[in-house]
């Protein structure tokens, strides 16, 4: 189906994310890898996505989950070669599939051969002016340089030890001390990842996926983060100038190579700035992804969302969940349904049955705004936050940099249940010879994808349905959207002139508008009336009554 008309492919896809790890296990080692995606392409192509997003495979010692690349240019042997990569990448081409892969610029491994030969070369190592090496304040040099405090709490500096075994300079790494932060400010650094980009696009990817694309750049100075100052690492403005260069190179080459960014930020203008004609093609909508589900909140997000795209003239992006936040279902079923990773803790309650209602809503609200929609792999099953993984089988370095206040993101990475009636649920093939990395909850047997493609009720039944309306459906992707006249705490716009989204967030059934036929809902309705929590595409009859 070609939806030539509205434009390059990146505005109005679906966009599924592999997480590879918790995918697919080919070769029974209970980790998922590149095999496990392609005997499960099938399951891709029936969902009717566009595109696939693969979280990191390169060669990695996996500090923070693959974040941490040691090559930039291979595949970790636990997720299979490179030259499965490529047939990965040819035969989800040959379905329709295209591909992105996800760089991650901002720091590399402290196993990357750079940093290798930063820290044996000891205090004059050329290679240290690629990275962020400081003496230490204080009479000793005991003290870090700053006190910054990094993205996933905690310190921002680790001490070397010199060749002679006498105490080094500090290196900066806002992440953890396994990921050394690139220093941009060096053309080296600049001219490395360009060719990176072209190693991809080379091997036919479709885009990138940028990882932590606002914190590239810092503050030389090294001030200390005050209030009333810019932020030291956070949105300098000179990390515009990298991703014009790197615009240039996604230019170059044929069928609309696209760039997407991670860019946490609350300031939605600020935001924009990453999206203008030369600069990203797409960004992740984080202000959705952690919007209330209440229905003044979730329409502040899709205007403010909406006009600071307009300025620029790019494509909007609907996120829900993804490797790094609480699973929605889970989030939705919550007393407080927004997202923060501030709040994140331990046993905070979730009504999953509601999770799931206001969820399966949430995705025909999603899936009918205006521009790119994500899909993270999991929720097209429903899948909850799983919140009782036992601490000493947690691998997520923001449990123990939290001081274990944080439980971290492996709940929402736990490995996906494909069939059967227990761990591993098809996950890793008959005979394997380890369990999943990480344990699935036992009670998963009616989420697999298996007993729910037989449901028509299912969630992946939903999903694939709403998927495969909207690839027919002209007026949904990219376009304009019209708020309708409804009542109070209910949702309703329309696309084009013959669709309209309704979605009732209040605590009372409501009497649907006009329409000439139904086309979807996210669950029973009450004769013409949506009960709260549910979402339904209509059919609507020429101008919809505004
Ligand atoms: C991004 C990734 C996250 C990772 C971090 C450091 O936020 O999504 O998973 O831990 O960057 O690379
Ligand atoms: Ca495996």
């Amino acid at each position: 189906m070609s939806r030539a008309d509205h434009g390059p492919w990146w505005r109005g896809a679906v966009i599924y994310q592999v997480y590879p790890r918790s995918f697919a296990d080919g070769n029974g080692d209970g980790i998922g890898d590149i095999a496990g995606i392609r005997s499960r392409l099938d399951h891709l192509s029936a969902l009717g996505v566009d595109a696939i997003w693969f979280s990191p495979w390169y060669p990695s010692p996996m500090a923070d989950a693959g974040y941490d690349v040691a090559d930039y240019r291979d595949i970790d042997p636990v997720f299979g070669t490179l030259a499965e990569a490529e047939a990965l990448i040819s035969e989800a081409h040959a379905l329709g599939i295209r591909t992105i892969v996800d760089v991650v610029p901002n720091h590399c491994s402290d196993a990357h051969p750079w940093f290798r030969a930063a820290l044996a070369g000891g205090p004059d190592a050329p290679e240290r002016e690629l990275f962020w090496f400081r003496p230490g304040r204080g009479p000793n040099g005991d003290q870090p340089p700053t006190d910054w405090v990094g993205e996933f709490g905690g310190g921002t500096w680790t001490r070397t030890t010199d060749p002679d075994g006498t105490p080094g300079d500090w290196y900066l790494h806002l992440f953890t001390a396994e990921q050394p932060d690139f220093n941009w400010d060096h053309p080296r650094v600049r001219a490395e990842f360009a060719d990176i980009l072209r190693f991809w696009f080379d091997r036919g990817v479709d885009g990138i996926r940028i990882d932590s694309a606002g914190l590239l750049v810092k503050d030389g100075t090294l001030p200390e983060t005050r209030p009333d100052r810019p932020h030291p690492f956070r949105d300098l403005d000179g990390v515009h100038e990298i991703y014009r260069d790197w615009r240039r190179i996604a230019d170059e080459y044929p069928g609309d190579r696209a760039l997407i960014g991670e860019v946490w930020m609350p300031d939605r203008q600020r935001f924009a700035n990453y999206l203008r004609p030369d600069e990203l093609h797409a960004a992740f909508n984080f202000d959705f992804l952690g919007c209330a589900w209440d229905a003044s909140a979730l329409r502040e997000s899709i205007d403010g969302t909406l006009s600071a795209h307009a300025l620029v003239g790019a494509p909007a992006t609907w996120v829900l969940s993804n490797h790094d936040v609480t699973r929605h279902v889970t989030r939705y079923g919550r007393e407080d349904t927004t997202f923060s990773f501030a709040k994140k803790r331990e046993g905070i309650f979730s009504d999953l049955e509601l999770g799931t209602t206001r969820a399966r809503a949430a995705a025909l609200l999603s899936l009918a705004l205006p521009g790119a929609a994500y899909v993270y792999q999991g929720e097209e099953l429903g899948l909850p936050e799983v919140e009782d993984i036992p601490p000493e089988l947690r691998t997520d370095p923001m449990w123990p940099r939290s001081g274990h206040v944080d439980p971290g993101r492996d709940g929402c990475r736990v490995p996906l249940p494909w069939s059967g009636d227990e761990p591993p649920f098809g996950f890793s093939p008959d005979g394997a010879t380890a369990g999943p990395w990480l344990p699935q909850p036992a009670d998963w047997k009616g989420r697999t994808a298996e007993a729910q493609a037989g449901d028509p009720h299912s969630m992946l039944a939903l999903y694939r349905t709403a998927i495969g309306i909207r690839r027919t459906e002209r007026s949904l992707g990219d376009g304009p959207m019209r708020w309708l006249d409804a009542p109070a705490d209910v949702l309703a716009f329309a696309r084009g002139d013959e669709f309209a989204c309704v979605v009732n967030l209040s605590g009372a059934p409501v009497p649907l508008p006009a329409h000439r036929s139904r086309l979807l809902a996210s669950g029973p309705l009450e004769g013409d009336r949506l009960p709260p929590d549910t979402a339904v595409w209509l059919r609507t009859d020429g101008a919809p009554p505004a």
